[in-house]
């Protein structure tokens, strides 16, 4: 079948290795984008080869009726790491799955439709989560998407006030947006989206999906701050490069989700990977490593590219330069010319989702392609 939903990169990628991707060509990628933060651990990374070969010899996939170990294992793992009270969770597939089962969940427990979603925001590509992503070029065509979805400016806390009411079933929002242009959301912003749910007995949905699993220097960014959601969704590195996604949800949650279901849901192949990635970051502390390369990284990007762009932000190694062109022309510079892997987010911001396991010198050696790519302009 021919690729009709996204126009192929012209490099054409054969094997990984940690922070590295090789090429066809024989070319060398720094994957200072970790494949959308699907790679946490880098690629290819051997507890997880390891786990998943071992566990697909010994039973690739049985249905979800018959408790198996290792999907056990990893619902305990995945819960126990989640913020308190999280403490119930659904494995899924992907990103948008673990949302749609979010804003399902929250629909079934409060009785009510209602969802407020922020601007800008990507919450993932099925007909429940499109309509609480917000750019056309996503819902353009795909129109009229599934339920009640309104929009308000993300980090306007009045205007979130305004819009909570007795009718709001859950508020949806990223701690840090990612496919929007690495806006960081306020604390008193998500302190606000907190009150104002809790006031009417709303849920709030906090999307980990590119935050999540130690990118932002917490094992979930949410927990830079005194906010405690109601359910946390998580995806992309969750298996590192494999299909898995979560919704993890309170008690409350939990007692009166309603029917939900998907056949592969923790299959046990799948389960064995994600249990490796989590326990991987745990052992190797790799949120605090993402803390501490974080801050070099981006003060060392301010300090290379100075007043040439608009704005260096992000938080631990989820990073954004807002350029002064556009944003593509600078991450195809950065291939072409330095082989450097990294993306765009939205039309001005070149973004930095760098495997956690990258050392000092990957830093220094994109900062350095940076400073040049930038000083072209
Ligand atoms: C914050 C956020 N939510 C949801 C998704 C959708 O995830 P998936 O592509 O796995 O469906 C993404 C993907 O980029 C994302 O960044």
């Amino acid at each position: 079948m021919s690729e009709f939903v996204f126009s192929p990169k012209p490099i054409r990628i054969e094997s990984g290795d940690g922070p590295w991707l090789e090429a066809e060509s024989g070319t060398e990628y720094l994957d200072m984008g970790a494949s959308y933060a699907c790679t946490p651990l880098g690629h290819s990374h051997p507890a997880v080869v390891e786990a998943l070969s071992s566990q697909a010899e010994q039973l690739t996939y049985v249905q979800g009726s018959y408790p198996v170990e290792v999907r056990e294992e990893l619902y305990e793992l995945v819960t126990d790491l989640a913020p308190d009270p999280i403490d119930h969770g659904w494995l899924s597939n992907s990103g948008t799955e673990a949302n749609e089962a979010a804003i399902k969940f929250a629909r079934h427990a409060t009785g009510r439709s209602k969802i407020l979603a922020t601007k800008n925001a990507f919450h993932g590509r099925t007909m429940g989560s499109l309509a609480a992503t917000w750019k056309p070029k996503y819902r353009d065509g795909f129109e009229p998407l599934a339920g009640e979805f309104d929009f308000v400016t993300f980090d306007d806390e009045a205007a979130l006030r305004d819009a909570v009411d007795e009718e709001t079933a859950a508020v949806i929002v990223e701690p840090i947006q990612g496919e929007g242009g690495i806006n960081p959301a306020s604390e008193a912003f998500l302190e606000a989206a907190r009150a104002a749910t809790e006031e009417v007995g709303a849920a709030l949905i906090v999307d980990e999906i590119q935050t999540g699993l130690g990118r932002t220097g917490d094992m979930w960014a949410i927990e830079g701050t005194d906010v405690a959601p109601d359910i946390l969704t998580s995806a992309k590195g969750l298996a590192n490069g494999l299909p898995l996604g979560a919704t993890l949800v309170r008690e409350w949650i939990a007692e009166d989700a309603g029917n939900h279901g998907s056949t592969f849901s923790g299959g046990p192949a799948i389960a064995a990977a994600g249990k490796a990635t989590l326990e991987t970051i745990v052992e190797e502390d790799l949120p605090d490593h993402a803390a501490t390369l974080g801050e070099q990284f981006r003060s060392e990007l301010e300090a290379a590219v100075g007043d040439s762009v608009k704005a260096v932000r992000g938080e631990g190694l989820m990073i954004g330069i807002q350029v002064k062109r556009g944003a593509n022309s600078v991450v195809r510079d950065l291939a072409i010319e330095h082989d450097i892997l990294a993306l765009p987010a939205g039309r001005t911001v070149v973004r930095f989702l760098p495997p956690l396991i990258i050392e000092e010198e990957h830093v220094e050696q994109t900062v350095e392609a940076v400073r040049k790519v930038i000083s072209e302009e």
